[in-house]
Formats: C-alpha cells, structure tokens, sequence
C-alpha cells in the first residue's frame, strides 16, 4: 500500500520564544499502522528537533504520550493516523493543563491528587494455572488507570475556581475504599469534601475517553450513592 500523505498540524508553544502559541503545519507520510506517536517521532528526528512532546511505554501503559488529537484527549501511541480519517491531524497539548511547551503539559496538580499511599495493585482476574506453588498468594496486577490525564481533559467540570479534584483522582479514591474498608469513612469524607464528587456535572465524556476502560463516571455515580447511603445513617 501506498503510504498516505498528512498533514499535521501541531500546537508550537516556547515560551519567550514561540510565545503567544501558533500552530505549525507539517507533511508526513504515513502507513496503515503508523501511530501518531510514530510521527512525532519521525518529525522530529527529520524536521524539527526542537517539537517538544512526551512519551515512554509505546503502548498505552505510562500513560505520558496524551494529547488532544483533532480535539479529543487521547494517548498517541495507540491512536493510528489513519484511523482518524482525516487529511489534516490537529495536535494540542491536553487542555486543563499548564502547557510546558508544545505538547507537553505540567501534571502536578493532577499527580498530587493521587496518594502514593494508595495501592496501585489489585488481585489479577486470571487464575493460577497448575503450575503455580503452593505458597503463591495469588497473581496480582496494576490497576487500569495510567494516569494519562485523558479523563481530565474532557471533563466539562474541571478548571474552575472551585478546584474539582478531577475523575481520576475520584476514581482512585473509590477505588481504594474497595480494597482498604478500614479507610472507608476518611476516603468517603475526602470525596465528599469541596474538591469532590459533588461538583461532577454526571457529562460521562471521563469514561468516555478513558483509554483503559476505568470507567471514571461509574466510580463516581457509586460514591455519590455512598454518601447519599451516609447522610441517611447519620438521620
Ligand atoms: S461525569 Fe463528572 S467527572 Fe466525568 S466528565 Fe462528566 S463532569 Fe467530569
Ligand atoms: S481514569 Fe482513564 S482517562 Fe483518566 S487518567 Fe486514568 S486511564 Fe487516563
Ligand atoms: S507512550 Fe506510554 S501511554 Fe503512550
């Protein structure tokens, strides 16, 4: 097959230096499994070695690569180019975001909002096959979420004064409250609290576009049920 020529069309932001941002037009041709990531890269090695993005995994695991692509918040090196179906691709860094320059964005906030005490494990669904010892306490893998931020980008609720935590953070919160019961009644009062569930608008564009089907919005709806279940106990 013949590659296909596209044009892309990449948010350019430095500050003092390409400051206010413009978008900057690019021509690249591409194959059926060329990802978006796989072109930044080849623009960069061949056009411009200053276009700043990020990336690690290649494959929807470190979550680092996200970016709005022709305006939806999406990992790059998982969404084909062609996939798209568009002759020009649009990339932005993810909005909500401080943009660091071009596509990179500052995720502190929303990294602060993820307790490194919070487990990052949980029991695997697959089964020990016949093999497995008998001391294996039984096989384990990380959660879904990679923190890429996607869910974030597309939350109508996020960015305002009022500080709303974000989906991810909410869903890491009931995430932990499953696995720790102990910690129930704090994690509930943190996601009760004025950051927290309450100012989520119910738009579901978080499980939307979450890329490892953590469902955000499902998480959410069973917190709010859980506090409207503690406002009933406490009558
Ligand atoms: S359901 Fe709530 S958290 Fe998810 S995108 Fe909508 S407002 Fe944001
Ligand atoms: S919940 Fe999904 S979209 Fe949000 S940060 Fe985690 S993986 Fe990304
Ligand atoms: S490079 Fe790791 S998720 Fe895309």
């Amino acid at each position: 097959m013949e590659p296909t020529k596209i044009n892309f069309r990449i948010l350019r932001f430095k500050p003092g230096r390409i400051d206010p941002p413009r978008h900057q037009e690019f021509e690249l041709a591409v194959g059926p499994q060329t990802t978006v990531l796989d072109s930044l890269e080849q623009l960069k090695l061949e056009q411009d070695n200053t276009l700043m993005y990020r990336h690690s995994c290649h494959h929807s695991s470190c979550g680092t690569c996200a970016c709005m692509i022709n305006g939806v918040p999406r990992p790059a090196c998982v969404t084909g180019v062609l996939d798209l179906g568009t002759a020009t691709v649009t990339l932005e860094p993810l909005v909500g975001f401080r943009t660091i320059g071009d596509l990179v964005v500052d995720m502190r906030d929303f990294y602060g909002d993820l307790s490194e005490e919070w487990s990052g494990l949980r029991a695997a669904e697959a089964r020990g096959g016949k093999g497995s010892p008998q001391s294996h306490q039984g096989p384990v893998r990380f959660e879904n979420c990679i923190e890429c931020g996607c869910c974030v980008a597309a939350c109508p609720a996020v960015g305002g004064s009022d500080g709303f935590m974000g989906p991810a953070a909410l869903a890491a919160i009931h995430n932990e409250m499953l696995k720790s019961p102990a910690k129930k009644t704090a994690l509930l009062a943190l996601a009760d609290g004025e950051r927290g569930q309450r100012l989520c608008r119910r738009a579901l564009n978080c499980s939307r576009v979450c890329p490892t089907a953590v469902s955000p919005a499902r998480h959410i709806a069973d917190l709010r049920r859980m506090v409207s279940a503690a406002e009933g106990d406490g009558q």
